[in-house]
């Protein structure tokens, strides 16, 4: 495939964990990746442009696809996973925090999609969000992360419907995966139906799949990527 005709794809926070597995995976495949984080990859792959934006910023945002527009003239697959958490009881959490993991989880995919759609409907495109199981199951104290990861499910079945026919937009939602810190201890393995924790590769050969043609009938579907763990009744001991 030429440079220039060659299929161009945005993955936001692309510098490290599940990001990073999806820019390497895409790569591989022949794409041409740009990367937008608030942070510099360590080791991108050969060929990979990695821009600094902070994606719940507007004029941020606005000005990475700008640039997409001017140096690659188009946008093939947008994939919407950048995402932070706050953990505290809600007495303790401030409006700051909140409305952080909000615009960082949920509004960022709102303004990418604004600012792209031209681009993403020329190419007859793909978007792919990374959502959670925590969409629909939770934890005390993670109230922000919760809601931001639940309107990103509901948001993309929103722009699947409006940016039909020309555009598919699908979610994942993984469940564990580990990314980094202690290895996950042989219990945790375990309790998942799949016998192991998740790895970020478990969701860039999704991801891939989304972004390409062989999914051509899929659209406005969540997946979840979670070893099997929220089909798994737990009663207590
Ligand atoms: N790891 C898991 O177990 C897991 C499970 C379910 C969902 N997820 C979701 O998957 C996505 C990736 O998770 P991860 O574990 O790889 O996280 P991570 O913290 O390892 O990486 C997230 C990346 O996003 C970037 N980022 C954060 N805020 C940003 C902003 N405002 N603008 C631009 N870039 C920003 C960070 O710099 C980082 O490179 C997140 O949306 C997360 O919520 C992860």
């Amino acid at each position: 495939m030429s440079h220039a005709s060659s299929r161009i794809a945005l993955i936001t926070g692309g510098a490290r964990g599940i990001g990073a597995a999806i820019t390497a995976r895409l790569s591989h495949d022949g794409w041409r990746v740009v990367i937008a984080d608030r942070e510099r990859p360590q080791h991108p792959p050969a060929g990979t442009r990695a821009l600094l934006c902070d994606v719940s910023d507007e004029a941020s945002v606005n000005g990475l696809i700008d640039g997409i527009r001017r140096q690659e003239g188009r946008l093939d697959v947008l994939v919407c996973n950048a995402g932070i958490s706050v953990h505290k009881p809600i007495a303790a959490l401030s409006l700051a925090e909140w409305s952080g993991v909000i615009g960082t989880n949920l509004t960022a995919t709102f303004l990418l999609v604004r600012a792209a759609e031209g681009l993403l409907r020329a190419a007859k495109g793909a978007v792919v969000t990374i959502a959670s199981t925590r969409a629909r199951m939770s934890e005390a104290n993670s109230e922000p992360y919760a809601a931001s990861k639940g309107g990103l499910v509901a948001l993309t079945h929103a722009l699947a419907i409006s940016l039909a026919p020309d555009v598919r937009v699908n979610c994942i939602s993984p469940g564990w995966i580990h990314t980094r810190g202690d290895p996950p201890r042989p219990a945790d393995h375990a309790f998942h139906p799949a016998g192991r924790v998740g790895v970020p590769d478990d969701v860039a050969a999704l991801t891939a799949f989304l972004a390409g043609p062989e999914s051509g009938f899929i659209t406005g579907a969540e997946f979840i990527v979670d070893g099997g763990v929220t089909r798994k009744m737990i009663y207590p001991d």
